[in-house]
């Protein structure tokens, strides 16, 4: 683990923002997004190039920025890289953004070969969980802070063409609100965002139309909103969150047809 040091320690109006992911993407927008005088940010991703360009684009407007490099199924590094930045000042807001899907992800007649299936598990689960677990005892010490898991629709509404990518959504959804639950006295709370198709280089891999995209930029700014108001789930576009809702309450036969049926319209 690498990365360039910005501030050993901050003043206490300054909020410290931590974003796994931050090199594209979702990740990256929401990094411009917080990049402001009051903020210091702390980017994270195995991309070194392109997180130093993030970082750079930050700091010109005012962001403090440390960069930290680390694969988040290296429990190590990136319990290592969340102590360091625990260390200029703990954390109020934590982003466990990073993930891999799109074309990744999609699962072939007889699902996902079993290399496939474990590496989503390992990145968009346990990633995931080794990214928050570390930084759980350096909250509850602070009394307060907030962690961020950014899932999927796909959580919700489990699809056919991606039972692997599904289960491990739908398992960091489940751990992120038993997390908020446990954690709910002690000042820490979690927010868990889903959200639909959304305009990056992960939804840019799918041979498909992708119906009620967002792009990545206004993404971001919905998941900071929700954040702000203190939402326990974000789930985005609205036409998305809509038919989550109705297709939960449906009959799993008809669920399925109407999924097997929209995916077949939708592969070009
Ligand atoms: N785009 C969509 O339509 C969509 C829809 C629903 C949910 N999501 C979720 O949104 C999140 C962000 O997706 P995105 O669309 O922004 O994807 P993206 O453009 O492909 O970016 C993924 C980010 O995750 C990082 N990453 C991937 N594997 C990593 C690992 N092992 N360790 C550390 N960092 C890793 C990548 O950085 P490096 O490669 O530099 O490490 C990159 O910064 C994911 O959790 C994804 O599942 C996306």
């Amino acid at each position: 683990m690498s990365g360039s040091s910005a501030s050993a320690s901050r003043d206490a109006a300054v909020r410290h923002i931590v974003i796994t992911g931050a090199s594209r993407g979702i990740g990256r927008e929401l990094a411009l997004l917080y990049a402001a005088p009051n903020s210091h940010l702390t980017l994270i991703a195995r991309s070194a190039g392109l997180l130093q360009d993030v970082a750079g684009l930050c700091r010109s407007r005012g962001a403090t920025v440390d960069v930290r490099i680390a694969d988040i199924t290296d429990a190590g590094a990136i319990a290592d890289a969340l102590e360091m930045a625990a260390g200029v000042a703990g954390f109020d807001l934590l982003i466990a953004n990073a993930g891999i899907g799109g074309a990744d992800a999609m699962a072939g007649p007889a699902g996902e070969h079993p290399d496939a299936a474990r590496a989503i598990a390992s990145v968009n689960f346990l990633g995931v969980v080794n990214t928050i677990a570390p930084a759980i005892a350096c909250m509850t010490r602070q009394g307060r802070g907030r962690i961020v898991i950014v899932g999927s629709v796909a959580g919700l509404v489990p699809l056919p063409s991606s039972p692997a990518y599904s289960a491990a959504k739908a398992g960091i959804r489940a751990y992120g609100i038993a997390l908020d639950r446990l954690l709910r006295t002690s000042g820490v709370r979690v927010t868990v965002v889903s959200p639909g198709f959304v305009e990056t280089d992960m939804s840019a891999s799918l041979s498909m139309s992708l119906p009620f995209l967002v792009p990545a930029a206004e993404a971001a700014r919905i998941i900071a909103s929700g954040v702000e108001r203190g939402s326990r789930e974000i789930v985005f576009p609205w036409q998305v969150r809509a038919a989550a809702w109705f297709m939960r309450l449906l009959p799993d036969r008809v669920l399925v047809w109407i999924v097997e049926r929209s995916q077949k319209k939708l592969v070009s």
